[in-house]
């Protein structure tokens, strides 16, 4: 029989309207539609306008799912935001959506743990629901990755997307809830994906010695090696940890970076296409906000039904990586 601390009541996302294509990106660079569709399946990222932040797509899709749960913003007793991308170095983005959706009962802070934001927030949320101190808990995941972007590099600018999604988690009703989180890190191969500047040790002050320090590095190979690893141990812990195999599982939703890392975790899970969830076609890797805004679609679209077993799994700068298992 399975026992859940807490569950999902409602989901959220906001992407900015303005969309690049790839077609745009190959008058930007030396690149185009075909290798970047065969590569790595996207078609389409949004860009985020001038002016607007991180936290004002965070607060969109928090509405989105407040409004789901039929639930207050002043009834949060805690907001959760997975970034790397923040309005600023401080206060957390987290604080600034409290502000903007009128959260005024709520303790709020990031979480830094790059793509696998939203899944280390899920875990958080799910174990402080279990201690019985917390009852109404906002996590988010949301980027603007745009403006840490070097839109001369060819190898990383056409990756990336903007983006938030949320997920509003409660005491579950003991029918539906999650299942089990895991979470790992590898802080020794921090140097394969980073943005060096702009922290203690490269502070903005030296920006000028080394522009380029402030924009996202990848060794985008390498990466790729351990995001097929790293994730196919999310993935398969997890389902072991909770005695379930690929048959069982109605929807695969994967952090969405590469069609081809997707399908090599699909196929090591025993998952079939029709089970695995893809929309990096139209926002590419939005990094946190990859799997909640994934999460919100397949339920909106009807992909989850009441009662379908659903895996997350996601990996990311730290590297860190993580699986949730949720029965909805
Ligand atoms: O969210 C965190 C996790 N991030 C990821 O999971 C990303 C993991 N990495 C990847 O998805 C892939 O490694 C990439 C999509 C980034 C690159 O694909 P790849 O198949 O590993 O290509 P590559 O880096 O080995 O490059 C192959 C060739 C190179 O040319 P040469 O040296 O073979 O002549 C690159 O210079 O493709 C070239 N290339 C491009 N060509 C056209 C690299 N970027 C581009 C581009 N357009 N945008």
């Amino acid at each position: 029989m399975e026992q859940y601390s807490s569950m999902i009541t409602g989901t959220g996302s906001a992407v900015p309207e303005k969309v690049l294509t790839n077609d745009d990106l190959a008058k930007m660079v030396d690149t185009s539609d075909e290798w970047i569709r065969t590569r790595t399946g996207i078609r389409e990222r949004h860009i985020a306008e001038d002016g607007i932040a991180t936290s004002d797509l965070g607060a969109r899709a928090a509405q989105e799912a407040l409004a789901e749960a039929n639930l207050a913003a002043e009834e949060l007793d805690l907001i959760i935001f997975g970034t790397i991308t923040p309005d600023m170095y401080f206060p957390s983005a987290a604080c600034f959506v409290q502000n903007k959706i009128g959260a005024n009962n709520a303790a709020a802070f990031d979480v830094s743990a790059a793509c696998c934001g939203f899944l280390y927030g899920l875990d958080l949320a799910d174990n402080l629901i279990a201690t019985g101190k917390y009852h109404n808990i906002l996590v988010l995941g949301g980027e603007i990755l745009s403006r840490i972007t070097d839109w001369n590099d060819r190898a990383t600018c056409v990756l990336f997307g903007d983006g938030a999604g949320a997920a509003v988690v409660q005491p579950s009703d003991g029918k539906r809830g999650i299942v089990g989180n895991y979470i790992k890190s590898d802080g020794s191969l921090a140097h394969l994906l980073n943005m060096p500047g702009g922290g203690s040790l490269l502070p903005p002050s030296k920006a000028a010695e080394d522009p380029k320090s402030f924009y996202l590095q990848m060794e985008g190979r390498e990466v790729f090696r351990y995001a097929v690893s790293c994730m196919g141990d999310a993935a398969t812990t997890i389902m072991s940890q909770n005695g379930f195999t690929g048959d069982d599982l109605a929807l695969f939703i994967s952090h969405q970076a590469n069609i081809r890392i997707i399908q090599a975790i699909a196929k090591r899970l025993n998952v079939p296409d029709e089970k695995v969830f893809i929309n990096l076609d139209k926002y590419g890797n939005t990094s946190a906000a990859s799997i909640p805004i994934a999460l919100n679609e397949a339920r909106k679209s009807g992909r989850i039904k009441s009662g379908d077993l659903v895996l997350m799994v996601a990996f990311g700068a730290g590297f860190t990586w993580a699986s949730s298992l949720v029965r909805m």
